[in-house]
């Protein structure tokens, strides 16, 4: 019998290659596509998460919308997206931060969170941890607490998820990738 991990690491697929020459590309779409591992899936976040009282749950563009929205709806939260610059109507707040190559902005609406709420931000994959700690940022900026950090999948290697523990962000996924 798997446990929950083993579940989910089964059901990602690496593709080598991509999207450079050297790249081991984890990808999670057999993982969604898959309605048991899926479900699994939710409802380990949901449960995990039920006790620790979030008021709202963000979601990083553009795979952290897939499963942030549903575990939002199924603990009975609202949802908010924290997009690449460019796509929200209203007023925002804006981080940038560095890749590898050049550099990234993500934006998030000024009305998103209000001061003193516990936010759980989730994303698909924690690489560098770049973009999670431009999340964290931008919703620390509107007074937020994020409560913690969620994805499935970590990528040790790279040091994303220890940059963002000594950056003060408690870090939660359910598979690494060495
Ligand atoms: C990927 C992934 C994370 C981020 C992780 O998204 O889904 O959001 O990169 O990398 P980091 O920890 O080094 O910041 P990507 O930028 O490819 O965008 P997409 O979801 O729109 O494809
Ligand atoms: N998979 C998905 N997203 C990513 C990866 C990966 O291996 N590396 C950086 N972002």
């Amino acid at each position: 019998e798997l446990n929950v991990s083993d579940y989910l690491r089964s059901h990602i697929r690496t593709v080598p290659d991509w999207p450079a020459p050297g790249v081991q590309f984890r990808d999670i779409t057999p993982l969604l596509q898959n309605p048991r591992v899926f479900r699994v899936l939710i409802d380990a976040f949901v449960h995990r998460y039920m006790d620790r009282r979030p008021d709202v749950v963000a979601g990083l563009d553009a795979r952290g919308f897939i499963l942030g929205s549903v575990v939002a709806y199924e603990l009975g939260l609202g949802f908010v997206p924290i997009r690449k610059k460019g796509k929200l109507p209203f007023t925002t707040v804006e981080e940038t931060y560095e890749l590898e190559y050049g550099s990234a902005t993500v934006e998030l609406h000024t009305d998103a969170v209000k001061p003193g709420q516990r936010v759980l931000l989730v994303d698909d994959l924690i690489a560098t941890g770049g973009t999670m700690m431009a999340g964290k940022r931008l919703l620390e900026k509107l007074g937020g607490t994020v409560i913690e950090g969620a994805a499935i999948v970590d990528l040790p290697e790279l040091g994303g998820s220890e940059r963002l523990r000594e950056g003060g962000l408690d870090v939660f996924t359910f598979v690494r990738f060495e």
